[in-house]
């Protein structure tokens, strides 16, 4: 006890603090999540997610380019659609030739060693906005959408993605998944459950970025409660059961009690989503002057780290040397 004991001469000097920390993670942890659209040239900028862009299939390779440089492990790709292409299915979703297939080729052919992700879900491609197509009473019907996300996962694969990310939270989507990409003999395609993700106020950006606002009601009947912790821990445990080769935590900064039980209960690599809204917020707190965007960046992703998580799925990684470098 004091006044043997200071803790303060663990932290006295930086070269002691530096030995003692958990260092910030490096590029190779980080997977950046962007949106890709159709056409040529063109970058559309996200008013609600400063440093993001809607990139065209040229574009997003111009943006890679420096990424790859810096050592950023990998990137998700989110697609979006035209009103005119929405249907009730979202069955643009699973299109062999759809813009998100054609961009996880022509990445993978730039950038071999790129880890390239794809996110999967109908929710921009549904003219009802929704993560699968309704039944009559409106709620989401769960055994055809994992079916039609088995389909959009295999045209994911077939197009050479290394991971495919199902994002809908339908009950038995992992091993639908599963069952399909071993069908069509696509066995080292990675799958990497969104296993726990809560029905958030924290997606509002994106779905902005994304125009996926559902028309009526939420997603509150299939996304998780962030109240029932219980409920939230077996939906990874489900999905580890199911075949998951990697699971995921989203949003990730409200969550870190939940990733740090996860970390816990199982061996497999554990993603964390830093979702749009963490993203802007410290983004709107820098604009007012009421924090220092680097210090806050570092600090929320360390914590991610700190928690546990293997993977950073974060917009900060197209940022990678501004935040994260001295
Ligand atoms: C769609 C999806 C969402 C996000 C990733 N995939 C939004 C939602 O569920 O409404 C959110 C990502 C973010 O906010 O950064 N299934
Ligand atoms: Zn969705």
């Amino acid at each position: 006890m004091f006044p043997e004991v200071r803790l303060r001469r663990l932290r006295k000097t930086e070269g002691i603090r530096n030995m003692l920390n958990t260092p910030l993670p490096g590029p190779e942890k980080f997977m950046w999540p962007t949106f890709v659209i159709d056409g040529e040239d063109k970058r559309e900028a996200i008013d609600s997610m400063p440093g993001q862009y809607r990139l065209s299939i040229d574009q997003l390779l111009k943006e890679l380019d420096p990424l790859v440089e810096t050592g950023i492990g990998s990137v998700l790709l989110f697609g979006l659609a035209e009103d005119s292409e929405k249907d009730f299915q979202g069955s643009e979703a699973y299109n062999e030739n759809g813009t998100v297939q054609r961009a996880i080729s022509a990445v993978k052919k730039e950038f071999p060693d790129l880890i390239v992700a794809a996110d999967a879900c109908v929710c921009a491609y549904t003219e009802h906005g929704h993560c699968g197509p309704l039944t009559d009473s409106g709620d989401v019907d769960n055994d055809t959408a994992i079916e039609n996300l088995a389909k959009i996962c295999v045209s994911q694969a077939a197009a050479g993605a290394d991971i495919v990310a199902p994002s809908a939270m339908m009950d038995g989507q992992v091993l639908a998944i599963r069952e399909g990409l071993d069908e069509a003999g696509l066995i080292d395609t990675i799958l990497m459950s969104y296993s726990t993700k809560f029905a958030s106020s924290m997606y509002g950006p994106f779905r902005d970025a994304e125009k996926s606002q559902p028309g009526k009601g939420d997603r509150k009947g299939y996304q998780a409660s962030y109240g029932d912790l219980r409920t939230a821990l077996r939906e990874s445990e489900l999905d580890e059961m199911e075949g998951a080769d990697m699971l995921m935590i989203k949003p990730s900064i409200f969550y870190l009690d939940i990733l740090a039980r996860m970390r816990e209960a199982t061996d497999l690599p554990i993603a964390a989503y830093n979702v749009s809204g963490e993203y802007s917020m410290l983004h709107a707190t820098a604009q007012r002057g009421w924090g220092d965007l680097k210090a806050m960046v570092q600090e929320s992703t360390l914590a991610l780290t700190r928690a546990g998580a293997d993977i950073l799925i974060s917009y900060w990684a197209n940022q990678y040397n501004e935040f994260f470098k001295d």
